[in-house]
């Protein structure tokens, strides 16, 4: 598992190390290597990998469903590894940012200062950063499991903060954000309806319904930031999730993905067996600490 997370950190920096102009003129490796990923400059790694640690931070969160839904409870042991690893692409893109700067650290802190989007990166970061550092059996231990609870339950609205770095550095076209705003919007829901539902397993109906809110309310969101944040109007975009002239919107995989999830669940119903996947459900169930 933590291979599998190292590997797009590793690709992006095989790609930026072996970075050359003109593929030929490198070593052979270091040609076939730049020509197979697209030579990538800093830019497009600091963008990679930035890509990378939303990705990671949302399927953090989406080790607490998936486990109760495929009725894996072993999974959760993969859930702080994950996050950690998540908290290392967003310190390596920082570290990309300070390279991207030439090193000047001064230039880097103003930036910091005076640019809000990087602000609230920064504020982000360095919440994660406290998350990570507790994140070890030791410090679990000396602040007890209650208070590491409440401490680790900040991942949400840093997570917020995450997103919201995302979507003010995309300027115009925040067709990715609103996806992964959508899907964290799904992974929410679901929290509210777990608990609403008496910490029991929801049943698949439910999770339709949760697909269908999460993909509305993405659309709303999408909506709601053009209409209040470009020159280029809602309406437009609200139409556009009516054709495919412009691709699948995000709405859609929005509500995809939830429905993918429904037949994730009916799926373990079936082949894992009734029996057995309502003990593990239930043990999952008993499991759970968020
Ligand atoms: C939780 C913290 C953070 C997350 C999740 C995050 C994520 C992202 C993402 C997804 C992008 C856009 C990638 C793309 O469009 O392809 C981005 C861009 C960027 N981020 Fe972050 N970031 C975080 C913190 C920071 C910090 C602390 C800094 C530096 C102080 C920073 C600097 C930048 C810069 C300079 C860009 C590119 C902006 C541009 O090209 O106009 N980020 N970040």
């Amino acid at each position: 598992m933590f291979l599998l997370l190292l590997l797009p950190g590793t690709w992006i920096a095989l790609a930026w190390a072996f970075a050359t102009p003109d593929p030929a003129a490198g070593s052979l490796l270091a040609g076939a290597v730049a020509s197979a990923t697209d030579a990538m400059p800093v830019t497009k790694a600091l963008h990679e990998i930035g890509l990378w640690a939303v990705r990671l931070l949302l399927l953090t969160l989406a080790v607490t469903p998936l486990r109760r839904i495929a009725a894996w409870p072993g999974f959760v042991q993969y859930r702080r590894m994950i996050g950690v690893t998540a908290f290392a692409y967003v310190g390596i893109h920082f570290c990309l940012y300070i390279v991207q700067q030439n090193f000047r650290i001064g230039f880097v802190a103003s930036e910091i200062v005076q640019r809000i989007y990087l602000t609230i990166g920064f504020i982000a970061l360095l919440g994660l950063a406290m998350l990570a550092l507790t994140s070890t059996d030791g410090m679990l231990r000396r602040l007890g499991g209650r208070r590491w609870q409440l401490l680790h339950y900040l991942v949400y609205p840093l997570i917020v903060l995450g997103l919201w770095h995302f979507f003010l550095q995309s300027k115009i076209n925040v067709t990715e954000p609103v996806l992964m705003s959508g899907l964290f919007i799904w992974l929410m829901l679901y929290r509210l309806a777990y608990r609403w539902n008496g910490a029991r397993t929801l049943a698949w109906w439910h999770l339709v319904a949760l697909a269908g809110v999460a993909a509305a309310l993405t659309m709303v969101g999408e909506w709601a930031w053009y209409e209040t944040m470009t020159t280029l109007g809602g309406e437009r975009l609200l139409a556009a999730n009516f054709t495919l002239a412009s691709g699948m919107r995000p709405t859609w995989w929005v509500l995809l993905a939830g429905l993918a999830i429904v037949l994730l669940q009916l799926a373990a119903d079936r082949w894992w067996g009734r029996a057995r996947v309502r003990n593990q459900r239930r043990s999952a169930d008993r499991a759970s600490i968020a």
